[in-house]
This record gives C-alpha cells, structure tokens and sequence, in this order.
C-alpha cells in the first residue's frame, strides 16, 4: 500500500488516466481510487481503468522461458465467479463512500485479453491521456502490446510502475521488455519505491515523445 501511494503522489499534478493492467481482485485500483479521493477529491477528470481476463493469465510463449510455470502459466491466478461485476461494485461502493462522492462513475472494468481491451479502450476513448499505468501482466508478448499502446498516450511526466521488474528470476518479462525494448530506446528515469523493493516505477520526462 505504502509504495502504491508513493507512486500515486508523483501523478497529482499531472492530467490522464490511470490504468491497471492485470489488476486481478482490483486492490490497485481500489487503493487510486482512495488516494485520489484523499490527494485530489476535486478532479473528477482522473478516470481508473482496471484491465483484466479474470480467468488468468494469457498470452505465455517460449520466450518467457525461465519463469516459475507452476504460478505463472496460462490460466493461473483465474478469479472465480463473475469477478468483473464484483470488482465493478467494490470501485462504485468506495466512489460513493469517499469526498465528493455523489460525483460518480470515475472508473471502468475493462474484461478480456488486455490486447483486445486495449484497443476497445483506444477506440472509446481515443482522446484519453494516460498519467500512470501498472503493469503486472508477466507475460512478454502482452506486457510489450500494452507498453506500446499506452507510452503513445503517456503525459509528459507519466509514469508507468512495473510490479516484477526485478524480479527475473521467477518471471522475467518486465525484466525483457526493458532491457530488450525500452532502455536504450525511450528517455527516462528508473525508480523503485523505498516502502517496497520490488516494485519499481519509470518517470517520463518527455511522455509520450520520449521514443528517441
Ligand atoms: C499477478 S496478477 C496481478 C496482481 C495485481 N497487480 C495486484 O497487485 O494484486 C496478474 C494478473 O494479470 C492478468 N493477466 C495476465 N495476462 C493478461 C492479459 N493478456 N490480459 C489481461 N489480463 C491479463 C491475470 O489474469 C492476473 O489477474
């Protein structure tokens, strides 16, 4: 909780959306939608998209070789039930419990493969700047389509988090999609948070002009 808020506080004053991409229960997004609330009650503009399966994982391939296969395959961390409502009326019920809360529908659910969602998200929303986007979806096929959607739409000053950037070992994707596509390539700066090692965040000077 502490190193989410961290990262939140770099976004207040910076304008877009805030996107969790395999945000599995929603404690992310639940947990920006209550620092928003806190740090910033009045911007009714700072809309949070949760993108999930909700049947687990998708997307693994030989490339992500080397990882811990019995956590991290396809399907594992599924939700049961229908995940996607619950986690709809959980945004809704804190929204209406927090400041300013009779302004409502902040949020959205988006439910399915985030590289179709994505581009549903794209379509609905084509003029939607992006401030911070999460990143937890560890496969590397995935991971790279939605780190490539999302840095076009990135405010300068955007921030995107990676949840196992450093975490190789056990699951390596984040870890090649930076070293592999993005060091070299894109201008930034690379952060972790002091509450909480592994998770890491990338701070976008130029946002979405930062491709060199
Ligand atoms: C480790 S969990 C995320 C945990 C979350 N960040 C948290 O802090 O609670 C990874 C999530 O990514 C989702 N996911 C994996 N691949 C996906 C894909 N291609 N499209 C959408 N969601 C995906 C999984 O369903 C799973 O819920």
């Amino acid at each position: 909780m502490l190193g989410t808020f961290e990262i939140y506080q770099k976004i207040v004053a910076i304008p877009g959306a805030v996107l969790d991409v395999g945000t599995w229960r929603g404690q992310t997004a639940v947990l920006c939608e209550n620092f928003r609330a806190i740090l910033e009650p009045l911007n009714f503009q700072r809309k949070i998209h949760a993108f999930d399966t909700f049947t687990g994982y998708a997307g693994f391939t030989e490339i992500d070789g080397g990882r811990d296969s019995a956590l991290y395959s396809d399907g594992t961390y599924s939700l049961p039930g229908d995940y996607a409502q619950l986690l709809k009326k959980l945004l809704q019920l804190h929204e209406r419990n927090n400041a300013m809360g009779h302004v409502n529908g902040k949020h959205k659910v988006w439910e399915g493969d985030c590289r179709e969602t994505l581009s549903a998200f794209e379509l609905q929303h084509p003029g939607e700047i992006v401030a911070l986007a999460w990143f937890d979806l560890n496969a590397l096929v995935p991971t790279r389509d939605a780190f490539e959607r999302i840095v076009k739409r990135l405010a300068p000053g955007g921030v995107i988090a990676f949840w196992q950037l450093t975490r190789g070992g056990e699951i390596p994707a984040e870890g090649m999609l930076y070293v592999m596509e993005l060091a070299g390539r894109y201008e930034h700066q690379l952060h972790r948070t002091e509450a909480y090692p592994s998770l890491c965040y990338l701070t976008f000077p130029k946002g979405a002009g930062a491709a060199k």
